[in-house]
């Protein structure tokens, strides 16, 4: 059986701090927990008052992950930056990933986001890079 993986990215607004390791520890582990049941590996960005998410796995299980994001009182004003069909993961080891945003990788996110530039597959690369220990080039 095919299982139509797909890998979306999507940015919002926090409610909360994102700065606050309590907040995003919480949600890691939510996320954790049901990403693991449902087949969904990815990454979480906190940066600035935003976060920054990789997601990847079943369309289906994306579907009703947005449904239950969307509802989420803790962040607002979700916006999907992409959405397509992966022959494979990135973040296959990973059910949801703490991507720790350094000092570098935030300058690389805020030059992107000053020229409006803040593309999927750049979010991608940086938080791959994050959450594998990597500099920002
Ligand atoms: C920024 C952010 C990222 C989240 N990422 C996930 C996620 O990857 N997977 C997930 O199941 N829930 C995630 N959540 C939590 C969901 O919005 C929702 O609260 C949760 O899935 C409900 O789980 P429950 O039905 O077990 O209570 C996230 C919430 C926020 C604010």
């Amino acid at each position: 059986m095919s299982l139509h993986l797909e890998r979306l990215v999507y940015e919002s607004t926090a409610t909360g701090t994102t700065g606050s390791l309590g907040n995003l520890a919480v949600i890691l582990a939510e996320s954790q927990r049901n990403n693991d049941r449902e087949g969904l590996t990815g990454a979480l960005a906190a940066h600035r008052d935003r976060y920054i998410q990789v997601v990847e796995g079943p369309a289906q299980a994306l579907d009703a992950l947005l449904r239950r994001l969307e509802d989420d009182p803790r962040h607002r004003d979700i916006i999907l930056m992409g959405r397509e069909p992966i022959a494979g993961r990135l973040f296959s080891r990973w059910t949801m990933a703490n991507a720790r945003i350094t000092p570098a990788h935030g300058e690389a996110l805020d030059s992107l986001i000053d020229q409006d530039d803040l593309t999927p597959g750049r979010v991608i690369r940086i938080l791959l890079e994050a959450v594998e220990g990597v500099p920002a080039a």
